[in-house]
């Protein structure tokens, strides 16, 4: 085992162009703006140009991330895309970005597990570093959630966005990076949260294309109170493990999937507001980019300082959960 200690030595952020608002929505399906905002916290949210695939958006993130970290694509060792949404089947979306960065020395694998996937590829990415396999790896989260969202149903269409956020881990000084991971999954929930068209059990045929089974299924309700749960739980864990205290947190930074499962996290850490990064109202749910997109959205906002103690915490589809601790 290598004792070093890894951290965060670059992030970078995309968002497609295109905005989808609420009042837009509006004539969409039957919602209404006032609804949207008071029950989610959503405002408006970012929909990928025609020609924009995951792998894209990725791209863009990941270039920011690499000037950011001051190193270039061919120095990265392994490369891990989270994401629910890849290219296609196969190859991996990683592979696709290895060949669109020119990281031609880098492994590269996608890492599936929904909305927690960022907080999972990091603590996998830190597991090699601290294994001495590998020095500088580039973790992706990055969502077109737009091409399986089913824009006639209102109960999940509101809800989702595209984007993608990166971060380039590399060796940091002693005392500093990753403290702690908490990772679960509950296979037991799976139904809750889905995408059964396409996949081996369901091949797409006509019927399943009618069906609208190649769409975000969910339970909305019951995601809800999971998530309340969880997101309090895993947090917790991770302190404990880091051996850190609610009242030493600087920055919360939660995975945006609605603003009351947002507060629920910051009542049950006793945090004051200006402590959680929040961008739900601008990009919806972005899946496993929601976390990275926050993060790099904070260090470009200059509210991450050197020495800051950061807590990452997400929930998701599997059903699945991730936290960490860490010092910036
Ligand atoms: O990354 C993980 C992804 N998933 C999540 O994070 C989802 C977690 N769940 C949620 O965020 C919330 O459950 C929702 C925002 C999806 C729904 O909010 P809710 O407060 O749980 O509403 P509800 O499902 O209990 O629905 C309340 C009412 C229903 O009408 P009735 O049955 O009371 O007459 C719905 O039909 O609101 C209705 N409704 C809507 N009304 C206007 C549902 N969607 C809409 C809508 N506009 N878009």
């Amino acid at each position: 085992m290598n004792d070093i200690s890894v951290g965060i030595i670059g992030t970078g952020k995309y968002a497609p162009e295109r905005r989808l608002t609420n009042q837009q929505l509006e004539s969409m399906v039957e919602t209404n703006d006032e609804w949207i905002v008071s029950r989610t916290g959503i405002r408006e949210r970012r929909i990928a140009a025609p020609e924009q695939a995951t792998s894209d958006l990725a791209y863009e993130a990941s270039v920011r991330a690499l000037e950011a970290a001051g190193i270039t694509a061919d120095q990265l060792d392994l490369i891990i895309v989270a994401t629910i949404t890849p290219d296609m089947l196969f190859p991996s979306t990683a592979c696709i970005l290895q060949e669109k960065l020119g990281a031609k020395k880098a492994a590269a694998f996608d890492l599936s597990a929904a909305c927690s996937g960022f907080i999972y590829s990091l603590a996998s990415a830190t597991a090699f570093m601290k294994m001495g396999m590998y020095r500088r790896v580039l973790v992706v989260g990055a969502e077109t959630l737009s091409r399986i969202t089913d824009y006639t149903d209102r109960n999940t269409c509101i809800l989702f966005g595209d984007g993608a956020g990166a971060v380039v881990l590399g060796e940091v000084a002693e005392g500093r990076g990753f403290k702690s991971f908490e990772l679960g999954a509950d296979g037991a929930g799976g139904e809750l949260l889905r995408l059964c068209g396409g996949g081996s059990r369901m091949p797409a045929t006509e019927q399943s294309i009618a069906d609208r089974r190649h769409f975000i299924e969910m339970n909305g309700r019951d995601v809800f109170k999971f998530a309340v749960r969880v997101m309090g739980s895993a947090a917790d864990e991770a302190l404990a493990k880091a051996g850190i205290s609610k009242e030493d947190i600087d920055l919360l930074i939660p995975h945006q999937a609605n603003i009351r499962i947002i507060q629920s996290a910051i009542e049950r850490l006793n945090l004051p507001q200006e402590k959680c990064m929040i961008n739900v109202d601008r990009y919806g749910n972005m899946s496993a980019a929601s976390i990275p997109m926050a993060l790099a959205e904070a260090v470009e906002e200059g509210r991450v300082k050197e020495g800051d103690t950061l807590v990452l915490v997400g929930f998701g589809g599997g059903l699945t959960w991730g936290a960490s601790v860490l010092t910036w």
